[in-house]
């Protein structure tokens, strides 16, 4: 039974209006005091020339007994209504038991092709917090589009191409050592470009050999094209090391220097269309009607820089994927870049570009730390993660109810913890960064909602003998239980609503309430007392297993394990 569905129906059969207008005006009122939905009977008013109060009482007359609901009241020009708490408890703990880690899911993107790009740290330098936010947002939307039925590719746009690769061939040829290098190659990587950086304020000569350098791999020249994917290599095992812990993949890592071969078409059909200026011996698409700086195409000296290769990206991706939507998981201090390279699209005709979308996101804060790759003075990722997993294990030593692997619970807490912050909020919003608030047990954290999730699991396996996959739901009728099973009907409408406005913390608004209104429920409704009747238990034991699998799915979506234990 769809109760929207079938109020609906009814809706239309009495008033004569058209299904899909109804439907989109049956709302959830703000307050359970008035109903489960609501419609508003303000727009009849001039088709039936009659106050909306008196519509609407008409209205609820005409409803009549009705199975599905308790009753339909008239206040004020509301109609509200309540459903059978019975069959609606049982209708969503059925749905969800069949459902599975399905619930919530739908196929409203069949057929249609989502690109989400993120995380695409570059290579050579270190892989910071600003990259792990892209990558926290980047998988959980892609989980999320994926559970709404949209085929979804993960690409990982590699920071792979560009000038400052003929200035750390030239750091190497100078002072790298390889077996250094390869011990610990980022930060011996970024140990001779910081000194290149140094010298070539004393040694401007130093520029020009980095730009043959580049020059040269640009080229094809064998032996700088070596050291390169050397470079790349190895510092893409050093990403992955980070992208195992998460348990994320990628579809692709084309990065920008796959598309260093496929920017002159670029340039031609810039040119072709009429969109190129020269300024200052550059070509530019002017952008000032818009009042934004012009998009620079080719440099002075001929180069092609990040945004004809982004340009050649967008264009490669339509050509190979059709996409439905094209998502950039990126900084804000990029949005000016996003927005000129978007517009040059538009203006080269390129209809699909429409489906190009910006997902920015805030600054991360260190509290006492400041952050540039130029000076070495970064915080690393890596180290995030594993003091997050450290600081758990200690939490984790101390705790009994661990039954598994403590490592590995610690460093599913751990993780855990860090992703959840991320995804807290409105991803626009800074970050400023608190080990206590991310591990605090108690408040709205990763750890919270896993131990809501772990504390079901315990239930159930305490319960183990009792079978309730028939449960009478009609014995689970206190509001504590209702309200809790009314919002595990509800998941659905957070994914859906996270992308529509690409914004994971809708999911993780959900899961947090979720586990807020579990641990009432828990306070209030007894389940395993020896006071309470076996029908009760049953009734209360598929709530519980109803919530847990909501739970691990909505995780799931933010790209965050459970635990059985904790
Ligand atoms: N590698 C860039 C950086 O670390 C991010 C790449 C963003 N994606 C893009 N298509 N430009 O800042």
């Amino acid at each position: 039974m769809d109760f929207k569905q079938h109020i609906t129906d009814k809706l239309a059969e009495l008033t004569g209006l058209e299904k899909s207008v109804i439907e989109n005006s049956v709302e959830t009122p703000p307050d359970e005091k008035l109903g489960d939905l609501a419609f508003p009977c303000f727009p009849l008013a001039r088709v039936m020339r009659k106050a909306p109060p008196l519509i609407a009482k008409e209205i609820a007359e005409k409803f009549g007994q009705d199975e599905a609901l308790d009753r339909v009241e008239a206040v004020g020009g509301y109609l509200n209504f309540f459903f059978n708490r019975a069959l609606f408890a049982q209708t969503a703990i059925d749905a969800i038991a069949e459902a599975d880690d399905k619930w919530g899911s739908s196929d409203k993107g069949g057929g249609k092709t989502v690109l989400v790009e993120y995380s695409s740290p570059n290579i050579a330098k270190p892989f910071h917090i600003g990259h792990l936010f892209s990558t926290a947002i980047g998988n959980s939307l892609a989980r999320i589009y994926k559970h709404l039925g949209y085929s979804v590719q993960s690409l990982n746009h590699l920071g792979d191409w560009g000038t400052q690769f003929g200035k750390l061939i030239s750091a190497y040829k100078r002072w790298g050592d390889k077996d250094v290098i390869d011990k610990d190659p980022i930060n011996e990587l970024l140990k001779i470009y910081v000194k290149f950086h140094e010298e070539a304020e004393k040694h401007p000569e130093l520029e020009d050999e980095a730009r043959d350098y580049f020059k040269k791999l640009e080229d094809g020249d064998e032996e700088t094209t070596a050291l390169w994917k050397h470079f790349r290599d190895i510092s893409l095992a050093e990403f992955n090391r980070v992208y195992d812990m998460l348990g994320i993949s990628f579809d692709s890592y084309n990065g920008e220097a796959f598309y260093s071969d496929k920017m002159d078409e670029v340039v031609e059909i810039l040119s072709e269309k009429g969109l190129l200026t020269e300024s200052d011996g550059a070509q530019v698409v002017d952008l000032s009607d818009l009042n934004i700086p012009p998009c620079i195409i080719l440099k002075s000296d001929g180069a092609t820089i990040y945004a004809t290769r982004d340009i050649a990206a967008a264009l490669y991706r339509y050509r190979t994927y059709d996409f439905y939507k094209n998502i950039y998981v990126v900084g804000i201090p990029q949005s000016l870049h996003f927005k000129q390279i978007f517009e040059v699209m538009k203006r080269a005709g390129w209809e699909w570009s429409e489906g190009c979308e910006f997902v920015g996101f805030g600054l991360v804060k260190f509290p006492g730390k400041a952050m540039s790759t130029r000076h070495g003075d970064v915080v690393f990722l890596e180290d995030v993660l594993n003091e997050a997993v450290e600081k758990t294990r200690a939490i984790v030593e101390q705790n009994a109810n661990v039954k598994d692997d403590k490592d590995a619970v610690a460093k599913k807490i751990g993780i855990g913890a860090v992703l959840y912050t991320f995804l807290k909020n409105s991803r626009e919003k800074d970050i400023i960064f608190s080990w206590d608030a991310m591990l605090d047990f108690e408040g709205e954290s990763g750890p919270y909602c896993q131990y809501g999730y772990a504390r079901g699991r315990s239930i159930l396996r305490r319960a183990s003998d009792i079978d309730y996959s028939n449960a009478d739901m009609s014995k689970a009728m206190t509001d504590e239980e209702y309200a809790l099973i009314k919002q595990l009907y509800a998941f659905g409408n957070a994914v859906e609503g996270a992308a529509e406005k690409n914004e994971p913390f809708y999911v993780n608004r959900y899961v947090t309430n979720l586990v807020k209104s579990f641990n009432k429920f828990y306070s209030v409704c007894p389940i395993l007392r020896d006071d309470v009747d076996l029908e009760t238990k049953k009734a209360r034991l598929a709530i519980v297993d109803a919530t847990t699998r909501v739970i691990k799915t909505a995780l799931y979506l933010l790209g965050i394990d459970t635990v059985e234990s904790m």
